[in-house]
């Protein structure tokens, strides 16, 4: 058997399924979502929006929209034995451990979302998970501030409930502007989707067993966390901050990116698929350099993270390997501005994946896929006889 197989470390060279939702062109630094371009849709589009046609293939119309919507609010209480959960993690556990737990337990309490049978119930498990997750990423946040675990307001849009979830002071009106909304907006569009990345990749190989949708989510949350992919935004702002404390020292760490016995890499640089640039990091620095001139923040780490963007481009190593800032160089500078803690970068990539991961395992299961389950080339011992304990 091992003639017929070759092993492709990671995938790089390895296509694992046919789908319609998301095109890139690592080298024209494409993107498109069901045929729309992302630079449209992060204009043009609501988060919301960006989620049904992912999940359903096409823009909804206004009834179709709002039918969504009420759907979702309908959904979106949590049982209260769930705090009991998250009453049980310290105050230190990373949100993204808690999330995939978390995420895990609602099957417990939403027994209906695993044997999804029918459309109609693979709707109704998409449509809780879309309604609850955002309540536990603000339950999770909040519990680490010590806040009272509450819920939104379902007269609000679904991206400023969240942001009220998360962010409202008990005793104190809730207080917000649009440049705040539309930049998490945008960035959740901007995060929503990208073909077959390493989170989503698990999220379809777990869904092709039938564990059902929230049990594969928890397993993509818990792919999503590795620094080498979406805990990459949380790891870039880490660094630059230690730049910046270096004294804006940029050359040092790019002598580290570079050297092969220094596992430092440049956080935030490279892509597997955009060997030009990622098309989002375009967009995501332009709304950086806007958002924080129009909230009028002055942060020095957005010029330290300029600054070592045209050194790379400049730096032949970085050059001949392509490397070029992606979607987590410049996001966490936004996620700061907008007073979301380090800690919940990583967890905002999720929530802006969600729709996301729910398309593509939705399109897996619809085709009924194949459990996945790939092969390999032994390189072990050959037949050897037992020893008992007492010779060896
Ligand atoms: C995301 O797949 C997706 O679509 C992911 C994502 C999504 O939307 O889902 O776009 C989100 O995960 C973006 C990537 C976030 N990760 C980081 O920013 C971490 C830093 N980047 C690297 O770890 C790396 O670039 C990856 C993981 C993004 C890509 O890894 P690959 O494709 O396996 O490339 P590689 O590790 O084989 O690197 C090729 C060469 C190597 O050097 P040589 O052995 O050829 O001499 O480039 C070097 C690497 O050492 N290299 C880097 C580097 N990234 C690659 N060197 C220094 N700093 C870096 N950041």
């Amino acid at each position: 058997i091992s003639g017929m197989i070759t092993i492709d470390p990671g995938y790089k060279n390895t296509g694992s399924c046919e789908s319609a939702i998301t095109f890139l062109d690592g080298e024209k630094g494409i993107l498109r979502y069901r045929g729309y371009s992302i630079e449209e849709l992060a204009e043009k589009a609501e988060f919301l929006e960006v989620a049904y046609l992912l999940i359903f293939g096409h823009l909804p119309n206004k009834e179709e929209l709002e039918r969504f919507h009420n759907d979702i609010k309908a959904e979106s209480h949590v049982d209260e034995e769930m705090k009991k959960i998250l009453d049980g993690f310290p105050k230190s556990a990373h949100p993204m451990g808690v999330l995939s737990s978390l995420t895990s337990a609602l099957v417990a309490f939403n027994p209906g979302s695993v044997n999804v049978s029918s459309e109609k119930d693979m709707y109704w498990a998409i449509v809780k998970i879309l309604a609850k997750f955002p309540v536990l990423v603000a339950w999770t946040l909040r519990k680490k501030k010590g806040l009272p675990l509450d819920y939104g307001d379902d007269s609000l849009g679904y991206v400023e409930n969240i942001h009220k979830m998360m962010f409202k002071k008990p005793n104190h009106k809730y207080e917000t502007n649009k440049i705040v909304i539309d930049a998490l907006d945008k960035l959740l569009i901007l995060h929503a989707d990208h073909e077959q990345n390493c989170s989503t990749s698990t999220v379809r190989i777990v869904g092709s067993s039938h564990a059902g949708l929230y049990a594969s989510l928890s397993a993509g949350i818990s792919a999503l966390w590795g620094p080498l992919h979406g805990g990459a935004n949380q790891a870039v702002l880490e660094m630059l901050e230690a730049i910046e404390a270096d004294g804006g020292d940029t050359k040092k760490y790019m002598a580290k990116a570079k050297d092969k016995n220094d596992p430092f890499r440049l956080m935030g640089f490279g892509h597997r698929v955009y060997k030009n640039f990622d098309p989002r990091a375009k967009i995501i620095k332009v709304a950086a350099e806007e958002v924080l001139a129009d909230l009028g923040i002055d942060d020095p780490i957005l010029e330290i993270a300029k600054g070592l963007a045209k050194e790379a481009l400049e730096d032949k190593y970085f050059v001949d390997r392509k490397l070029y800032p992606n979607v987590d160089f410049y996001s966490g500078i936004i996620y700061r501005a907008l007073g979301i803690p380090t800690e919940m970068f990583t967890v905002m990539f999720a929530l802006g994946r969600l729709p996301g991961w729910i398309a593509q395992w939705r399109e897996m299961r619809l085709k009924s896929e194949p459990i996945g389950r790939p092969r390999q080339v032994y390189t072990g011992e050959k037949q050897r006889p037992f020893v008992c304990l007492e010779n060896r």
